[in-house]
């Protein structure tokens, strides 16, 4: 892993604290991790939990560190930035998860220049290690900028590249696809009910089928087609539910799911420029 320096987490609610706590757990050393949060409390109690260590205000963790994590809610984004844009150098590299709050928004607000500031779009599951986070990389965004963003992530998330245009495709994928699968988990263990398991068994056969269904695609690198193939034998179970979702439209609903929430994305995009 990549040495992100001395990192400055500005908000430690749930992501970044998992974030931070990620880092922690990856070794690296908690005195380089400075927390600063509205809510005193939060950053005192993850300091004691993590050994981090939790400064009175956003400027102080930024004095003396090289990346700053912003990990407030989008609303805030601006006002932070203005607050901390007098201790910010070029020396900094600013990371950002604000959704819908664009590089250059960032760069205008803390007085940055593009090339030191990385935008991301993590996802929930990075909160028990099993993220997914997008990185938006272009061709003035400086090395060390892009590889100190992908260290903190590494810890709690698969880290892909994508051109910042793509971000509202990535949080219509995966910063909205947990809430999709948790649906499809609900009516995956309804089946089950329906033909007759206990909630109970239904829920943890669904959860850990969907599991199991992921990790392989990950671990074999295989296409979910042809995976897909393998498990359906003709005139077999799984030809027969497999036919109901054709009929009903499944793969149509989620392609559209996924689109909605891109444009989504970018209306609110818009609407905070
Ligand atoms: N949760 C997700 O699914 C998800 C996914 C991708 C990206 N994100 C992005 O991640 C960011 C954080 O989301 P979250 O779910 O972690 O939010 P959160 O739990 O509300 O955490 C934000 C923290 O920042 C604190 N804060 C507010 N104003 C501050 C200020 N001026 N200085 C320092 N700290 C301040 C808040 O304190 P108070 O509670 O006292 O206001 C809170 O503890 C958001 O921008 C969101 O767009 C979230």
């Amino acid at each position: 892993m990549t040495d992100p320096g001395a990192i400055a987490f500005i908000g430690v609610g749930r992501m970044g604290s998992a974030l931070a706590r990620g880092l922690v757990a990856a070794a690296v050393p908690a005195d380089r991790i400075r927390v600063s949060d509205t809510d005193r409390s939060a950053a005192r109690r993850l300091a004691e939990e993590t050994g981090v260590r939790a400064t009175e205000s956003n400027r102080e963790a930024v004095s003396d560190v090289d990346t700053v994590v912003l990990a407030v809610k989008p609303q805030v984004a601006k006002s932070v930035l203005q607050e901390l844009a007098p201790a910010l150098t070029e020396h900094h590299v600013l990371v950002s998860i604000a959704a819908g709050i664009s590089t250059a928004q960032l760069a205008a607000w803390s007085g940055l220049g593009v090339r030191r500031i990385v935008r991301t779009m993590p996802n929930t599951p990075c909160l028990i290690g099993a993220g997914a986070v997008a990185i938006a990389i272009s061709p003035e965004t400086d090395a060390d900028a892009a590889e100190r963003a992908r260290a903190i992530f590494e810890p709690t998330s698969l880290v892909v590249t994508v051109e910042e245009r793509l971000i509202d495709a990535v949080t219509g994928l995966s910063g909205s696809g947990p809430a999709y699968v948790f649906l499809f988990l609900e009516a995956l263990a309804d089946g089950g009910m329906a033909a007759g398991l206990s909630r109970e068994t239904a829920e943890s056969l669904a959860a850990q089928t969907v599991l199991g269904a992921a990790k392989t695609v990950i671990d074999l690198a295989a296409d979910p087609a042809q995976l897909r193939d393998q498990v359906t034998s003709p005139g077999g179970t799984t030809v027969a539910g497999l036919g109901v979702l054709e009929e009903r439209k499944f793969r149509a609903a989620v392609v559209e799911a996924v689109q909605a929430a891109a444009r989504r994305s970018q209306e609110l995009s818009e609407a905070t420029g």
